[in-house]
């Protein structure tokens, strides 16, 4: 079955927006994914349809509360349904290319994206949301993330990508920054493409951008670099046996 996305917000319109174009919006097209956005409003409370109220203790801003979340999580998700439940938010575990792939081979995510000063911890509690974030940032709300999250996932989902093997080459695939990439002219400015890339031996390239990933990875991102594992010693042949 396709991967179904269901995103409650309080900003429908800003869907589909990114994901109704180009690679995602493509295959929504296709129907190799689909994607449900429910408005958290329509489960406010009163004539205005309050969705937040002050937060309990004081302080900034407004807090949206556990009942309309709840509500509005409840109407919108059947009682059987395995998808997982995430809540955008500075806060949560960082979203990363290995969640993208395990998200693409299930059946979908919910995803509710917080305004706010934030969203009243009962309901996080209650209805079993995994806080999940894109960054170490701030961003205004959790649309865009729920969009970088979900473009990040449908580009892994099976035939969104026309069978590219490139996908597997990519940063963060294996661990390390992708290598640097070149194309005609061969020399552009007083500059050459690395001569080994058009040496036609395709064992020296696959090393040389093996080796160009990791001096990349070690340069930008020693994070990622202290997971390299050590390089296997080149096999030596055997002395011949004496005697
Ligand atoms: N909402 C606000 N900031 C966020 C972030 N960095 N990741 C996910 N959701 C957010």
């Amino acid at each position: 079955m396709a991967f179904r996305a269901l995103v409650l917000t309080l900003m429908p319109d800003m869907f589909p927006g990114t994901l109704g174009q180009s690679l995602a919006g493509d295959a929504l097209g296709r129907g190799l994914w689909s994607l449900d956005i429910k408005d958290i409003r329509d489960h406010g409370i009163g004539r205005h349809r309050a969705v937040d109220d002050t937060p309990a203790g004081g302080g900034p801003g407004m807090v949206i509360r556990a009942d309309v979340l709840a509500a509005a999580l409840d109407a919108a998700i059947p009682v059987e349904d395995a998808r997982p439940r995430y809540l955008m938010s500075p806060r949560g575990r960082v979203f990363d290319q290995a969640m993208a792939r395990e998200l693409a081979a299930g059946p979908g995510a919910i995803l509710v994206c917080g305004r706010f000063e934030g969203i009243d911890e009962r309901v996080i509690e209650a209805r079993g949301l995994q806080e999940v974030s894109i960054g170490d940032y701030v961003l205004s709300g959790g649309e865009l993330a729920a969009q970088v999250m979900l473009d990040a996932i449908i580009r892994l989902i099976p035939g969104v990508m026309g069978g590219q093997a490139s996908d597997l080459e990519e940063s963060h695939e294996q661990g390390l920054l992708e290598y640097p990439h070149y194309t005609r002219p061969r020399e552009w400015e007083g500059r050459e493409i690395p001569e080994i890339l058009t040496s036609g031996n395709h064992a020296a390239i696959a090393e040389w951008r093996r080796d160009r990933s990791e001096a990349l990875t070690r340069a930008r991102r020693p994070d990622l670099a202290a997971k390299i594992p050590p390089k296997a010693p080149k096999k030596r042949k055997k002395p011949p046996a004496e005697g």
